[in-house]
């Protein structure tokens, strides 16, 4: 690619809400035990919105963190990409909300693209082509998902899982030349989007034949073969990514994986034979918290000395659709 513009990561933020919800918790909903979910998922406990919380809430927080430590103002934002599989309500979307809420003015573009889990990694992908071209200079993105809020919380095989976050990102055209993102590719595969399904309840015009079946707006998963697809599909992913980019994954510093469940993240660790340290995952504290969970384990890795930033990391993601990708990231000193 000639005359591209570099892409420069600015700052990074998150926020979870309070209120914890531990496995011992769910145990008032249905028959389960925090050893069954533990080990299954590496899932200890999840934050949710309550009251008249929601994602809205959450990725304002986010926003004003990863403005903040990007050194920018809500003014110079041109460009805000929401990246929510569960927001709050379908328009106005998350990001024309955040727009108003943070005062960037009416003169931006505001949207949100659907990715599911994978939404971050795709929002950074269009940025990368909006900034890369020159067409926008400055982008926010926030992922944020009250998850909990389309949980089917009578299902004991899917919301032991999920959990609410959200996480932003300031992405910049590079004034120095050099470019964040050494590699980055996205995929879907549509053929198997079956697996992991929210349908809103819906309607026909009351005058012609009404659906068989109505959604009810709640996740429908299954589990067995979303697994059996995330533990074969993207650790090979992930290697080839890196191979096609030149790179070696020993090369790189850090693999920050989509917190979905602590086997699949070993199963992508092994892959890369990457040892302990150089994994991060909080999925114990949190749960799946969708296109949220890379921003917060990234910046939480940070926080306590997991991360050293001047490095590189890998950011994988992968969710319903079915979609996934992967990025490999500069991570400045700063941007969180
Ligand atoms: O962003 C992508 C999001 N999704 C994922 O990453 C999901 C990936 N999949 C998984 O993580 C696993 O499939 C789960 C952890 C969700 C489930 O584990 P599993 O080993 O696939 O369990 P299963 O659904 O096959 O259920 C096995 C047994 C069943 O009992 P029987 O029929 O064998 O008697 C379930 O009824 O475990 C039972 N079970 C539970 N028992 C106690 C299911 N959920 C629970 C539970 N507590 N919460």
């Amino acid at each position: 690619m000639t005359n591209i513009r570099p892409l420069k990561i600015a700052g990074i933020g998150y926020c979870v809400p309070k209120t914890v919800i531990t496995n011992d918790d769910l145990k008032k909903l249905y028959d389960t035990s925090d050893e069954w979910i533990y080990t299954r998922t590496g899932i200890k406990e999840r934050r949710v919105v309550s009251g008249n919380e929601t994602a809205i809430d959450i990725g304002l927080t986010a926003a004003k963190n990863a403005i903040e430590k990007s050194g920018f103002k809500p003014d110079d934002i041109d460009c805000i990409i929401g990246a929510a599989s569960a927001p709050p309500q379908l328009y106005p979307t998350l990001a024309c909300t955040l727009q108003d809420k943070l005062g960037i003015g009416g003169n931006v573009p505001a949207f949100d693209l659907t990715a599911a889990c994978t939404g971050l990694i795709y929002a950074l992908q269009v940025a990368r082509g909006f900034i890369g071209l020159g067409i926008y200079k400055t982008i926010l993105i926030v992922a944020s998902d009250n998850n909990s809020k389309i949980t089917d919380w009578t299902d004991r095989g899917t919301s032991i899982l999920f959990g609410d976050g959200a996480g932003a990102m300031v992405v910049t055209e590079s004034e120095d030349g050099v470019d964040d993102i050494l590699t980055l590719n996205i995929s879907a595969d549509g053929s198997i989007g079956q697996l992991i399904q929210t349908n809103f309840p819906s309607q026909c015009c009351p005058l012609v034949e009404q659906a068989q079946e109505v959604g009810n707006g709640k996740i429908i998963m299954n589990g067995k073969e979303v697994y059996k697809f995330a533990v074969t599909t993207v650790p090979k992913y992930v290697e080839d990514c890196i191979e096609k980019a030149d790179m070696k994954a020993e090369d790189i510093d850090y693999l920050i994986p989509h917190q979905a469940n602590q086997r699949i993240i070993e199963a992508i660790q092994k892959r890369l034979n990457y040892s302990d340290d150089k994994v991060i995952s909080n999925i114990k504290y949190y749960g799946n918290t969708s296109a949220a969970s890379i921003p917060i384990a990234l910046v939480e890795g940070v926080e306590q000395g997991k991360i050293k930033l001047g490095s590189t990391a890998i950011l994988c993601g992968f969710g319903a659709g079915m979609t996934w990708g992967a990025a490999v990231v500069r991570l400045r000193k700063g941007i969180c």
